[in-house]
């Protein structure tokens, strides 16, 4: 995998957003997987400022929190606030796993897949553990995942523990992939996934198999 150390957030951000952009502009009706998390929102903000052309563009979102008390922290809102309702992507085009649980991407010619990366080693909501051959399916979250995601609900008890996510398969049977990851604390797992053993109790590692990856990092 190749690594490019970026030198600030706003640095990584726009250089997703070109990435992004290049894809769209060379492609009109690209399929675009992407993700959610606090890493990302700089790349959105950046997208929407940029104003593309995104009405055959296709998008399918990695992860969906199930038994949520909370819809304002879904995904889907997330998605709404931070790229959907700013851009001219139609909703009909908008897709995730929770309304395609037993379709997923996998076969559709996904073009470009932005990934975050989770403390312990996940990517979407493939919890260390999950099978190389996942597919689009309902997990429980790790414990370490429900309080790293803690900060976005009102206490830890009203996290979700169940999601439903896209599984590796499918990830990785997008044509280029990019990983982003935000700040020292994620340089130790990174560092774990892109030069350690490939195994299934690190998700991520999984991605040293794909023939077209880039990480972009900054601390
Ligand atoms: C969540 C999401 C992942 C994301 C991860 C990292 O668990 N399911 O898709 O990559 O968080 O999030 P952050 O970018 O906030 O560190």
């Amino acid at each position: 995998m190749k690594i490019k150390i970026l030198k600030d957030y706003n640095e990584l951000s726009y250089t997703v957003a070109d990435i992004v952009q290049e894809q769209i502009e060379r492609k009109p009706n690209s399929r675009i997987i992407l993700p959610t998390g606090s890493t990302p929102i700089g790349v959105y903000k950046e997208l929407v400022e940029r104003k593309l052309d995104w009405s055959q563009v296709k998008t399918f979102n990695l992860d969906e929190y199930v038994m949520n008390s909370y819809p304002e922290h879904s995904y889907l809102n997330f998605m709404i606030e931070n790229l959907f309702d700013h851009t001219n992507l139609l909703s009909k085009n908008c897709y995730f796993p929770d309304t395609w649980l037993h379709e997923t991407p996998y076969g559709y010619d996904v073009d470009l897949c932005l990934l975050g990366i989770g403390g312990n080693g996940h990517i979407a909501f493939n919890e260390p553990g999950s099978s190389f051959d996942s597919l689009t399916r309902m997990v429980e979250l790790s414990e370490e995942t429900v309080k790293d995601n803690s900060r976005f609900f009102p206490s830890i008890d009203d996290v979700p523990t169940q999601a439903v996510t896209m599984g590796l398969k499918p990830i990785m049977s997008s044509k280029r992939i990019i990983i982003m990851a935000n700040g020292k604390h994620k340089k130790d797992i990174l560092d774990k996934a892109m030069n350690g053993e490939v195994t299934e109790d690190v998700p991520a590692s999984i991605l040293q198999r794909h023939e077209n990856v880039e990480v972009f990092y900054c601390d």
